[in-house]
């Protein structure tokens, strides 16, 4: 479904991004790990359109543009950002009113909101609460149910456990295993590789700017490069809170 070869990018003299190939398959989690520095966000932010790059990016068997990002969302490729993104001075409605703009059956969009009211309950209840106002989990929820909302067929996920607590990344973990149950196609950009190994089909080992090991996440979880990387036997190999 995705494909990318030969994948560059350059912040003015500084090749970010060297060279990278990598295949999602339709159904598929695919996880891109790494530490930080090593290409993550800027290789997602490529795909979506954020930025411009060398190399191919191809989507159901067509090249994608650089820059070209609004096309892709409406294509189905749907990005939560490092961050997430939220806007918060607008209320959590506003911002899931953001996922449907570029939807043309904008009553089924409606219903969609209330289905995602169901399925995060905080989000039903919060609202018309201003989205600053959300602890660091609930925007979590809400970015990605915003980016659900434009119905993607393929959901990137930049770093969405980031300066959660233990308990909530166990939730963000979980919703995106739910996700794959239900067949969706996910990019998911992660430091935490032992939790991130557990939900992903195959994964990709990023080291500044190129993949230095892929494979399926079952084999990658024992393979020495991977545990020299991250794993480390202790949680103080993980980066980040
Ligand atoms: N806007 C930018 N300008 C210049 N360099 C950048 C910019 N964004 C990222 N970089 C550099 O590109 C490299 C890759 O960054 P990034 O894709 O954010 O890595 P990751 O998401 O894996 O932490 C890093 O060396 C980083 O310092
Ligand atoms: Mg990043």
């Amino acid at each position: 479904m995705l494909k990318v070869r030969g994948l560059e990018v350059f912040y003015g003299p500084i090749r970010a991004v060297r060279g990278i190939d990598l295949d999602v398959a339709q159904g598929e989690v695919v996880a891109l790990i790494g530490a930080n520095g090593a290409g993550k966000t800027t290789t997602v932010r490529a795909i979506a359109g954020l930025t411009p790059f060398r190399g191919e990016v191809s989507y159901d068997g067509r090249a994608l543009a650089p820059n070209s990002a609004e096309r892709n969302l409406r294509a189905g490729i749907a990005l939560v950002p490092e961050g997430r993104g939220i806007l918060g001075s607008m209320s959590v409605e506003d911002n899931l009113l953001m996922g449907i703009y570029c939807r043309r059956d904008q009553a089924d969009a409606l219903k969609d909101i209330e289905r995602m009211y169901e399925r995060f309950p905080i989000l039903g209840q919060r609202r018309t609460s201003m989205a600053s106002l959300l602890s660091g989990g609930e925007q979590q929820m809400l970015a990605i149910a915003r980016a659900l909302l434009s119905r993607p067929r393929v959901l990137l996920l930049d770093e969405p456990s980031l300066g959660l607590a233990p308990k909530i990344s166990d939730f963000v973990f979980s919703l995106i295993a739910d996700l794959r149950k239900e067949g969706m196609t996910v990019l998911l950009v992660e430091q935490k590789a032992r939790q991130t190994l557990k939900v992903a089909d195959r994964a990709y080992l990023l080291e500044t700017g190129r993949v230095i090991k892929s494979g399926a996440a079952a084999e990658l979880a024992g393979d020495s490069t991977v545990s020299a990387a991250f794993l480390g036997g202790t949680s103080a190999a993980q980066p980040g809170p």
